[in-house]
């Protein structure tokens, strides 16, 4: 039965998480990092009620799902916005003000590094390097790459989205 509370909407959630398991079998902690995967896949990040289940349905403690889910730079916490912003932190980028760059985002969408807005339009990450350094310094947006940025440029390209 369909209902619209807030309660109800997480308990459907993690009936999606019922279906996943069917794929992975229990109590195989070999598992565990696929099953990280495909449950990000399927929510767009980690949270701790799925992880909670991973953990039961592998028979494995809590503390372990948690400790690998934060130890690898792929799986997330948050949910992710609409639009992914990954910023270049890699040496190219450096050297040519993408510090300067990554404030004039933080600024704009009022959030800091790793944040998503409220209204969950945007994400803001940084990356080691996007393999565009003749672009430096490079943002992407989703699958979009936007390069020789300055402040300026991207406030303008920001407005566009
Ligand atoms: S260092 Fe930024 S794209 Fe390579």
């Amino acid at each position: 039965m369909e209902t619209s509370t807030k309660s109800n909407a997480n308990q459907l959630d993690l009936n999606k998480l019922d279906e996943l398991f069917k794929n992975f079998n229990e109590g195989d902690e070999s598992l565990l990092i696929p099953l990280l995967q495909a449950s990000q896949e399927l929510y767009g990040y980690l949270s701790m009620p799925v992880l909670e289940k991973i953990a039961q349905h592998l028979h494995i403690p809590l503390s372990r799902a948690y400790g690998v889910a934060t130890f690898y730079a792929q799986f997330r916490f948050k949910p992710s916005g609409k639009y992914v912003i990954k910023v270049c932190r890699g040496t190219a980028c450096h050297v040519r003000g993408s510090k300067n760059i990554l404030e004039a985002i933080e600024r704009e969408l009022g959030i800091k590094n790793g944040d998503v807005t409220p209204d969950l339009k945007f994400s803001l990450e940084t990356v080691a390097c996007l393999g565009t350094c003749f672009l430096a310094p490079v943002m992407m947006i989703n699958d979009r790459y936007y390069g020789k940025l300055t402040n300026k440029t991207v406030q303008k390209i920001l407005k566009e989205y």
